[in-house]
């Protein structure tokens, strides 16, 4: 069995790396307008992702969820917190994370719409999970050694069941947020 401390500092490590995958969602939000992802079109009668999945959407959430992983590669130096590395290759992670999130976001919506669950209609643990599947699928394919330090080997596995175990209150209190400040119709 490790050591107590160890595995909360890969837990702790674990959720302040996923940040910018966590902030590409509400950003979304904030920069999404216009033509949708999709562009409008069908599959068997269904849209493909529809009007809640729109090119200004993705395109701001990867940027906003890449630059807050910018600035913690910054203050990680100086503050000793963990960072995703030093290189130039490494400043890529936040943003592979953010467009993983998106990704993720919107393979829900495609699975909501093929299940005719409507626009913004609620759909349990997909809701919840789908951005962390997102990352995690998009995160293995471009960033491997990043994902498996990170959250699969060894000790590191405590980082994925903080993951687990946070996002789902931390997506409930984050969109009663957006729906008190109108950013967003609805509660969940
Ligand atoms: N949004 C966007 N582009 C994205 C993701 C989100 O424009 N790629 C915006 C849309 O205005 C969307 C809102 O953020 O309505 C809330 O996002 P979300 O809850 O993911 O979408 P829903 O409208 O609930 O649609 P779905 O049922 O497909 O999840
Ligand atoms: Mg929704």
């Amino acid at each position: 069995m490790a050591e107590p401390m160890v595995l909360l500092g890969a837990a702790l490590t674990g959720f302040w790396l996923f940040f910018p995958a966590y902030l590409a969602n509400p950003s979304a939000v904030l920069s999404g307008h216009g033509t949708p992802v999709d562009f409008g079109r069908s599959m068997g009668g269904k849209r493909i992702l529809g009007d809640g999945k729109t090119w200004w959407g993705l395109i701001g959430g990867t940027l906003s969820g890449g630059f807050i992983g910018v600035i913690q590669m910054l203050i990680g130096g100086p503050t000793g917190l963990p960072t995703f590395g030093t290189t130039l290759f490494a400043m890529m992670i936040p943003f592979v994370l953010a467009f993983g999130s998106l990704f993720g976001d919107m393979l829900g919506s495609f699975i909501k719409r093929r299940l005719d669950v409507e626009r913004g209609a609620k759909a349990p643990i997909l809701d919840q999970y789908d951005f962390v599947i997102g990352a995690f699928i998009v995160g293995l394919i471009f960033i491997p050694g990043f994902m498996i330090d990170t959250y699969l080997a060894g000790t590191a596995i405590a980082g994925l069941v903080m993951l687990l175990v946070v996002t789902p209150p931390l997506h409930r209190a984050v969109n009663i947020v957006g729906y008190k400040t109108g950013q967003k119709d609805v509660p969940w």
